[in-house]
């Protein structure tokens, strides 16, 4: 090998290894930030813990939503999940869909029930994070996203409770449009 085919190897080797680094260091923070939200959700379930504390904690670690968003991921991802693994997010949208195949029968809803009411208890603790990250620009937008949150993640729960198929897809609606009337406004992909 020429010297020069040499370096250029070690530069890629050496990119390679920086890149694995900062890569596992994301997946830490994620990590850290799930068990954050779920702290905060028994917190504020009324268990224990100082809640207003805990959020104050949280946006001081982190920076960004990111990583505390990244709940909402396939579990293979990082995220939460459903009990079968896939994300809360993408799950929420197929079952609030209308044009979904997805048909809510008893047995489907009895199935989903307890993911159901995860889900609404997921959101309503981020919809309490997201809201001490607005921005300085367009807060009472942010604000009022936020409230739209929360308020769906309620009405998920109420409605997995009562077992109506079309309550239960309303709901699920509800919280999908939350997450992308914010995004579509305030998220830059
Ligand atoms: C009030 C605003 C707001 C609401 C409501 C909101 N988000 Fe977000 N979300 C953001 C912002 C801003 C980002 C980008 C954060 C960043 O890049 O630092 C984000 C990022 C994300 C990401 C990470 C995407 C990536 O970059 O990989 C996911 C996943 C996500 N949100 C899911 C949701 C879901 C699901 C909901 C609703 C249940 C929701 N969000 C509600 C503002 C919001």
């Amino acid at each position: 090998m020429n010297r020069r085919l040499g370096i250029t190897f070690g530069a890629a080797f050496l990119s390679l290894g920086l890149w694995s680094l900062t890569a596992h260091s994301a997946g830490e923070e994620e990590k850290e930030a799930q068990q954050a939200v779920l702290k905060l959700m028994e917190s504020m379930e009324g268990k224990k813990g100082d809640v207003k504390a805990q959020i104050a904690a949280i946006k001081k670690k982190f920076d960004e939503l990111k990583p505390i968003m990244y709940v909402y991921k396939p579990k293979a991802k990082g995220g939460i999940g459903m009990k079968d693994g896939a994300g809360i997010e993408q799950e929420l949208a197929k079952i609030g869909s209308k044009n979904s195949k997805l048909r809510l029968t008893k047995e489907k809803i009895a199935a989903l029930k307890d993911d159901l009411i995860k889900a609404g208890r997921i959101t309503i603790t981020i919809a309490e994070i997201t809201d001490v990250y607005a921005p300085k620009k367009d807060t009472a937008e942010w604000k009022k996203y936020t409230k739209d949150m929360k308020k769906a993640g309620e009405e998920l729960i109420e409605a997995a409770k009562s077992g109506e198929a079309a309550k239960i897809k309303t709901a699920a609606n509800n919280v999908s449009a939350s997450c992308t009337d914010c995004h579509s406004k305030f998220r830059n992909d």
